[in-house]
């Protein structure tokens, strides 16, 4: 192992309907450099297969996760070039992980398959999301990352997914390849905007959370997601939805009617999604949809969306005085709601800074996993593959 020098950390996410692989080599400890570099990534997205479904189908992305794991994982490792240590032999312990894997028999196939031919490369451990997303889909990743801990004897770290996000919005990309921990000032305030959630979260420390507000209902992708389908647009609803909305902008179409902006005005940091999606379904309603109307009702539903993140977000930010935003999950890959919120802080004259994603970086992947793998691992904090399980609702971190 090569503690303290650098680590090698093998990244799996199977929280919805993406499967990610992605091995990093990683040094340095938070509070001095922190720099890391992607020897191999691989992704598959099944949002088309979902598509069909209006929203992901928790089995079909389980059976997704089970068949594409394996050979995403292969192409990770052809591309990481890694010199192998040694080859094991399977036949001891077979059994474990024929148990383990009772219930992906294909995947067990696969791995099996895999273990006979590949030795063991150098890798130092591996991290997997173990929560929050869909059970079915996250067993599998667990599942997964358990075997292979145990073939390969290499420690596992279990993920929470939402820290990964936020992690890795902590990253300044120096390529696509390459990163360093950003330099920030504490405390720092968290917008989480994602599929499943929608947070703010605050940070006096490296790694230590506070929710300081959530959503009542739908999360604001969950909004968008339900929204575009009101509109007559494909799964996932998000980016389609934001580009009727930019359009609109550009051809100064807008809408007849106004949104609300639920508890926007309320002295508290919570958010409520689920009256927006019923205010358009009950326009949609009235009449047929024109192209016009619909690029006007996207653009009011995106501005809708972006004043009570911002409102909200500037509440927080005066009442904790943070020093740096983060702001993470799919739907910062939004640029109309990253360009209003740092307009907000400009005309705030805050001086808090904003640290957002790579937009492609935005959503799930395996770098933001294997990245929080590699602090947990720093501190030593691991799992045990005999016992680890997937917590379909596991909070970002208890308050500490
Ligand atoms: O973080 P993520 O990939 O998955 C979860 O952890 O939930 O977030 C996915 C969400 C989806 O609801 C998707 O519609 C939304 O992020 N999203 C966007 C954009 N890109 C993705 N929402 C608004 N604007 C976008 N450009
Ligand atoms: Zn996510």
């Amino acid at each position: 192992m090569r503690y303290n020098l650098c680590m090698r950390i093998l990244g799996v996410e199977t929280s919805c309907d993406e499967t990610a692989v992605c091995l990093i080599e990683a040094q340095g400890r938070p509070g001095s450099t922190v720099s890391f570099s992607v020897l191999g990534n691989s992704l598959f997205s099944q949002a088309a297969l979902h598509a069909q479904y209006g929203g992901v189908f928790p089995n079909l992305a389980k059976r997704e996760h089970a068949k594409n794991l394996v050979p995403l994982f292969a192409s990770t490792l052809r591309e990481a070039r890694l010199s192998q240590e040694h080859y094991t032999d399977v036949s001891l312990y077979q059994e474990t992980i024929r148990q383990i894997l009772e219930r992906e028999p294909e995947l067990l196939q696969q791995l099996i398959a895999f273990l006979q031919t590949h030795a063991r490369p150098e890798i130092d451990c591996i991290a997997v999301t173990h929560g929050p997303g869909l059970e079915p889909a996250l067993w599998v990743g667990i599942n997964f990352a358990r075997a292979l801990s145990i073939a390969w004897d290499m420690p596992l770290v279990a993920v929470n997914h939402l820290e990964g996000h936020i992690l890795l919005s902590m990253m300044e990309m120096h390529s696509p390849s390459r990163g360093t921990l950003s330099t920030c000032e504490f405390p720092i305030l968290t917008l989480l905007i994602s599929g499943g959630h929608t947070e703010l979260v605050l940070s006096e420390q490296f790694g230590v959370y506070r929710r300081i507000g959530e959503t009542r209902d739908d999360a604001a992708g969950e909004a968008f997601d339900k929204v575009a389908r009101l509109l007559g647009l494909g799964y996932p609803g998000g980016p389609e939805l934001a580009r009727l909305a930019r359009e609109a902008r550009e051809k100064n179409i807008a809408a007849d009617s106004t949104l609300p902006r639920p508890m926007m005005r309320e002295d508290n940091l919570d958010f409520s999604f689920s009256g927006l999606k019923t205010a358009v379904r009950n326009i949609v309603g009235e009449e047929p949809l024109t192209e016009e109307k619909r690029l006007g009702l996207a653009r009011e539903f995106e501005d809708a969306v972006a004043d009570v993140l911002v409102g909200k977000t500037m509440r927080a930010l005066e009442e904790y005085g943070a020093q740096t935003i983060v702001v993470g999950g799919g739907v910062s890959a939004n640029t109309h709601i990253r360009a209003r919120l740092a307009e907000a802080l400009a005309a705030a004259g805050a001086p808090a800074r904003l640290l957002v994603p790579p937009p492609e970086l935005a959503t799930d992947n395996a770098l933001m996993i294997a990245l929080a793998g590699y602090f947990h691992a720093l501190n030593e904090e691991y799992a045990d593959p005999a016992t680890l399980t997937a917590q379909g609702n596991l909070k970002l971190a208890p308050l500490r």
